[in-house]
């Protein structure tokens, strides 16, 4: 690995690397605009422009790969007057339109000036070129012609990510502008991408402009539960609202992207029919009552049946959108307070849902399929509850995130399942299953709690508390442990953390895992 000097600090990088890339590696910045480390470097903004000593002259650094005994100054006298000297000339036609522009706060034009230019423009603005603002460009992307500063970020991204192509430079010289082919809108399941790697404000997204200052946005990293892949997330939210999802960098899992219906995904957890307190049917109509009512009514009820028609005859089914920690402890409750083996996994995926293409999107959209089979749940076991209910064996259906209803169809689920004598429902939503419900309990959305996912390829990824629920709606563990503890009056761990740890002592799939070890990026299941 060759070893060389950057700002008076040794570095050892690895052969290949630019010197942006080294630079990192000591903790140092070196402005650039055009360069991204997934696409290819073109070095057209001369931003990063630094000087190497025994060089003739200045190098771009995205271009610069390092070598031994190299001496790098980004921030001699020399080097900060030539990216000064670009920055002016990068802003020579901007329309300086920063107070009204969405991307402040988050743009290297408006960063790089503080940093390394603050000087006053010596254009008058009467004389800058005229482009095009406000530009409905296709898919949920607006551009401003006039911010652009020509990196060619997007168009790459197109080139060659997508392979789409549907952006284009066009005329020449202080003339070029970004455009889309006349009459060709962005037509892409990925386009949100080219909004978070424009480094300024040409390219905003219209779901989320003037909607939300980014400072005062609070961010938590957490996975996409889309589909299987399970893409790494930052969740983007104030006070309990959802602003936006942006992908975050995880190689083994989605690199720098996501798509953008997972990128929207978050719309459907905000709508109008989260549940927030606990209800109980009385009259054909659902009516509220406490955790306290609930939880006995519950164990009640479960405990009738099991005197009456034998521990078996109480079911339960688990959506693969519970987390592992969820599902594990629900197991447990199964096969201790409760006795009963049966338990069978949800995972279905809308009729017409986006099938797998090759880059990201998976057909199957549920997160978690994969960590329910690590647990030995199977996810075809609802045929089998289904005879039983026929047989008369299966009395009582626990529904955990399940909504069965949905995924059947109502007739089908009548057909069958409308034998059982209780159904009780844990959900997030008054969906249809609900409807058919005997108990309803809240549960909070996945943005509400910490746990776990593990994706198609057996990455397990942690899931974080962004912010708490909403009305009296608890977590998964928290109602399951309340449960527990009022069927045999056991003390159940109601940590996600200390779930893990339990699950990864018993479950050989999870064996060696630890959940703070499970950082940003998460760990493969063992293959032991
Ligand atoms: S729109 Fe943004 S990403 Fe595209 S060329 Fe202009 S500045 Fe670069
Ligand atoms: S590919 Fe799947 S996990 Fe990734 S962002 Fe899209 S829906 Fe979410
Ligand atoms: S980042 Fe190096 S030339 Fe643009």
């Amino acid at each position: 690995m060759p070893k060389l000097t950057i700002d008076g600090k040794e570095v050892e990088a690895a052969d290949g690397l630019n010197l942006i890339q080294a630079a990192e590696h000591v903790g140092i910045e070196i402005p650039h605009y055009c360069y991204h480390p997934a696409l290819t470097i073109v070095g057209n903004c001369r931003m990063c422009l630094v000087e190497i000593e025994k060089a003739p002259k200045l190098q771009i650094a995205c271009n610069t790969k390092v070598a031994e005994g190299m001496v790098v100054h980004t921030r001699s006298d020399k080097a900060k007057a030539a990216q000064r000297a670009v920055l002016e000339f990068l802003l020579i036609n901007h329309p300086i339109d920063c107070p009204i522009c969405d991307q402040a706060g988050e743009c290297k034009l408006q960063d790089y000036y503080m940093d390394y230019d603050q000087a006053p423009s010596r254009f008058p603005l009467a004389e800058k070129n005229r482009k095009g603002k406000a530009l409905d460009i296709g898919s949920d992307v607006m551009l401003d012609q006039e911010r652009c500063i020509l990196c060619a970020r997007c168009t790459r991204f197109f080139d060659e990510v997508t392979k789409t192509s549907e952006l284009a430079i066009f005329e020449r010289g202080d003339h070029n502008r970004i455009d889309i082919n006349p009459g060709q809108p962005i037509n892409n399941k990925y386009a949100g991408n080219v909004i978070d790697i424009c480094p300024v404000g040409a390219l905003t997204e219209k779901d989320f402009r003037f909607r939300m200052r980014v400072w005062y946005l609070h961010r938590t990293a957490s996975v996409c539960a889309g589909c299987e892949r399970g893409c790494s997330i930052d969740i983007h939210q104030q006070r309990g609202r959802i602003y936006r999802y942006k992908p975050r960098f995880n190689p083994g899992v989605n690199d720098y992207w996501m798509c953008d219906e997972g990128r929207h995904s978050f719309l459907g957890l905000q709508h109008e029919t989260r549940l927030t307190t606990p209800l109980v049917q009385s009259k054909d109509e659902l009516i509220a009552e406490t955790w306290g009512e609930a939880i006995r009514r519950a164990a009640t009820i479960i405990g009738n049946f099991k005197h009456q028609n034998g521990a078996r005859s109480i079911g339960l089914v688990i959506d693969a959108h519970a987390t592992n920690e969820e599902a594990f402890a629900l197991k447990q409750l199964m096969n201790t307070a409760i006795g009963s083996d049966r338990i069978a996994g949800l995972s279905w995926s809308p009729p017409g849902a986006s099938g797998d293409d090759d880059l990201l999107i998976r057909a199957n959209k549920n997160p978690n399929t994969r960590g329910l089979a690590a647990l030995g749940i199977a996810a075809d076991g609802l045929d089998s509850m289904a005879l039983a209910v026929a047989a008369g064996e299966l009395k009582m259906l626990i529904a955990f995130r399940a909504d069965i209803v949905r995924a059947l169809g109502e007739a089908e689920f009548i057909k069958r399942f409308g034998a059982l004598d209780y159904l009780l429902v844990l959900s997030t939503d008054a969906n249809e299953t609900c409807q058919m419900a005997n108990q309803v309990w809240p549960l909070a959305a996945y943005p509400e709690i910490d746990g776990s996912f593990t994706n198609f390829k057996g990455r397990v990824q942690r899931i974080r508390e962004a912010f708490p629920p909403p009305g009296d709606a608890l977590s998964g563990l928290e109602a399951i442990t309340r449960l527990g503890h009022a069927l045999d009056g056991a003390e159940r761990p109601k940590t996600a953390e200390a779930v893990f740890a339990e699950m990864a002592n018993q479950v050989p799939a999870f064996k060696g895992l630890n959940f703070d070890g499970l950082g940003l990026h998460g760990l493969d299941l063992s293959k032991g």
